[in-house]
């Protein structure tokens, strides 16, 4: 199995893939095809929970959602996000719910959306064990202060902030750090200044790695952003399957012999 260490070692290296997934048999497929990192995001709330942005989601949605992928894997390093408001508040309390994914659910690390704020508590999480994902760019838990889910560090002090972020957030000792919706360029400069890897989304092809959410690979989902692609179509292929049940309870084909079973001795009933 990957540890934290590894993926250290991938920067610069081959590159590193990762996927969101939030139940088992999604996470089973992504571990038997050898992807290196499961993300248990918070975009659970939006892809699969029906909410239209991540902050109602909760610590026991990504706990029973993190022990749901652990228990489906093998080989894949399973990260949890931390969800609004999880973090960031009281110190003690953060280093709890990060806790409890790794103590009860079985993650390996954790993903905090990052900022100035998150920088003591990386350092935090780091001494005593807890692996971290740093998240800059484009964090879309604060899409209340944003007004939607525009690019980031589009402009020179903008590029810059997020540039120290990155190398602050090494220093407290984050494994990797994930750089969203940002200019390719920058995230390039990021990857050059760091050690550690980073895996970008929406942020161009000079990362160390590249992640997505599953649904959106997958074809599941009606709306997509545009940095993201479809590599399938789970949509289409779950309505076919849906419309042939329903045409074959209607017309009787379903269940057949083969899906039934008749009792000799309950004959008379009849
Ligand atoms: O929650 C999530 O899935 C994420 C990724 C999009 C990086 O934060």
């Amino acid at each position: 199995m990957p540890t934290t260490r590894d993926l250290r070692r991938r920067a610069g290296e081959d590159p590193i893939t990762m996927l969101t997934a939030y139940d088992a048999p999604t996470a089973a497929v992504i571990d038997e095809v050898g992807i290196d990192v499961i993300l248990v995001g918070d975009s659970m709330g939006n892809a699969v929970l029906g909410y239209d942005s991540t902050l109602p989601v909760t610590m026991e949605d990504v706990a029973s959602r993190t022990g749901a992928v652990v228990r489906a894997t093998e080989d894949v390093l399973v990260v949890a996000d931390l969800p609004f408001l999880s973090f960031g508040v009281e110190q003690a309390e953060s280093v709890h719910n990060a806790g409890r994914l790794l103590k009860e659910e079985g993650a390996d690390a954790v993903k905090i959306e990052s900022g100035p704020h998150t920088v003591a508590l990386t350092e935090a999480l780091s001494d005593v064990g807890i692996p971290v994902m740093a998240h800059l760019g484009l964090t879309p838990q604060h899409v209340n202060e944003l007004g939607g889910y525009p690019r980031q560090g589009t402009d020179r002090a903008a590029a810059e902030e997020t540039i120290e972020l990155a190398e602050a957030h090494e220093d407290a000792g984050a494994f990797a750090v994930v750089i969203e919706h940002v200019p390719s360029n920058l995230a390039a400069a990021i990857t050059d200044r760091l050690e550690i890897p980073t895996i970008g989304i929406g942020a161009g092809p000079h990362c160390d790695g590249q992640v997505l959410v599953s649904t959106d690979v997958l074809g599941m989902a009606d709306w997509s952003p545009p940095f993201s692609k479809r590599f399938g179509d789970v949509r289409g292929e779950m309505r076919r399957a849906v419309e042939s049940y329903q045409e074959a309870v209607k017309s009787g084909d379903f269940p057949g012999p083969e899906h039934s079973h008749v009792e000799e001795d309950i004959e008379d009933l009849e």
